[in-house]
C-alpha cells in the first residue's frame, strides 16, 4: 500500500506528492514542523505539540494554515489512510506559501500545510536500554533554538558527523563549553555527584515535549532534578546519561566521545524514566487538550 501525504488540502499517493517550486519552504526553509508519535492508534501529547507549533508560528509571524480543530481533524485523517493503528509517526510542516522568491513576506499567500505518516516498528524496551553512543559538536545553528524551525542545515551535518563515527546522535556544545542539546533531542546528565540536570529551555535549546514529560513524571514521582547547564567534562564524568525525543522516548547514552558512563550500561535513574515514560505513551490520553 501506498503512504499517503496530505499537501494543501488533497491526500495523495506519495509518489504523486509536491509542493510548488516556489514554496519558501522550499526556497528559504521559511517554516516550522512537529513531528507526533502515535501510539495504540492514539496521537501522543498532542496538545502541548499543537500548543508548540502555535508557538513557533507566533514568533515567525505566520498564521495557523486551518484552525486547530481542523488541523486535528486532518491529522487523524492522515493517520487513518496510512494505516497506522498501533505505533507511528506524524510529521507537520507548515511554510509560509508559495510565492515569486524575494525575501520580505509576501503582501498575501496561503501559508503551506504538509503532512506525512509512518508506522513504526512496535516498541522494545529490552532494545532501548542497550543504549547507544553520542559524539561531542560545536553547536553551529542560530540563536533561537526554540522554535522548530525545519532550517535544520547544521543538526543534519552534526547528525551526519554522528553516523560517520558509528553513534546515534551529537551532543553540540556552546561558546562556553556548556552542552545545549542533541541535532533532534534534548540532553540530560547524572552528574558525579548524583544530581540529575537538564539545560534550561531558553531560546538556546528547543523546549522538547518529552522533555517537558519526564519533568512531570519527576515531580509526580519525586525524582528530584535541576535545569542547568552542564559541561563536557560533567557530561563525561557522568553516572549515567541520556536522551529525550518523541521518536527516541528516553534512550540512555552509554558512551560519549568514546568514554564509556555507567561502566556502558544504562543506569538506575534512567532505567526508572524510561519505565514511567513507557507508561505515560501507553496510557489513554486526553485528546481535547
Ligand atoms: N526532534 N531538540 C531538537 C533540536 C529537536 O529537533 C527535537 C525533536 C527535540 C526533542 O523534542 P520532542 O521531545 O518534542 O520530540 C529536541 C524531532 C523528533 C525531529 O526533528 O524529528
Amino acid at each position: 500500500m501506498s503512504r499517503i501525504a496530505y499537501v494543501n488540502g488533497r491526500y495523495l499517493p506519495h509518489a504523486l506528492a509536491g509542493v510548488h517550486v516556489e514554496d519558501r519552504g522550499f526556497q528559504f526553509a521559511d517554516g516550522v514542523y512537529e513531528v507526533i508519535a502515535v501510539q495504540g492508534g492514539r496521537f501522543v501529547d498532542e496538545g502541548h505539540h499543537l500548543n508548540r507549533l502555535d508557538r513557533s508560528l507566533t514568533e515567525i509571524r505566520m498564521a495557523w494554515p486551518m484552525s486547530r480543530r481542523s488541523m486535528r481533524l486532518v491529522m487523524r485523517e492522515v493517520i487513518r489512510r496510512n494505516r497506522i493503528f498501533r505505533r507511528g509517526i506524524i510529521y507537520i510542516q507548515v511554510t509560509r506559501g508559495a510565492a515569486p522568491r524575494n525575501f520580505a513576506f509576501p503582501a498575501s499567500v496561503e501559508s503551506s500545510l504538509v503532512m506525512t505518516a509512518r508506522t513504526l516498528p512496535p516498541l522494545d524496551p529490552a532494545a532501548m536500554r542497550e543504549g547507544v553512543s553520542v559524539i561531542i559538536v560545536p553547536d553551529r545553528r542560530w540563536p533561537r533554538r526554540d522554535i522548530k524551525s525545519v532550517s535544520l542545515l547544521p543538526n543534519v551535518l552534526a547528525k551526519q558527523q554522528a553516523v560517520d563515527h558509528k553513534a546515534f546522535e551529537a551532543w553540540q556544545v556552546d561558546d562556553d563549553g556548556v552542552i545545549t542539546e542533541g541535532t533532534s533531542s534534548n540532553a540530560w546528565i547524572v552528574t558525579a555527584e548524583g544530581e540529575l540536570v537538564t539545560r534550561r529551555a531558553d531560546t538556546a535549546i528547543l523546549s522538547g515535549v518529552t522533555r517537558r514529560m519526564i519533568m512531570a513524571i519527576c515531580a509526580e514521582h519525586g525524582v528530584t532534578f535541576a535545569e542547568k547547564g552542564f559541561t563536557v567534562d560533567q557530561a563525561k564524568s557522568a553516572r549515567e546519561a541520556f536522551l529525550t525525543s518523541t521518536t527516541a522516548l528516553v534512550t540512555p547514552v552509554v558512551h560519549i566521545d568514546g568514554d564509556s558512563i555507567g561502566g556502558g550500561e544504562i543506569g538506575p535513574i534512567t532505567e526508572r524514566l524510561l519505565a514511567f515514560y513507557l507508561d505515560h505513551m501507553l496510557k489513554p490520553q486526553d485528546q481535547y487538550l
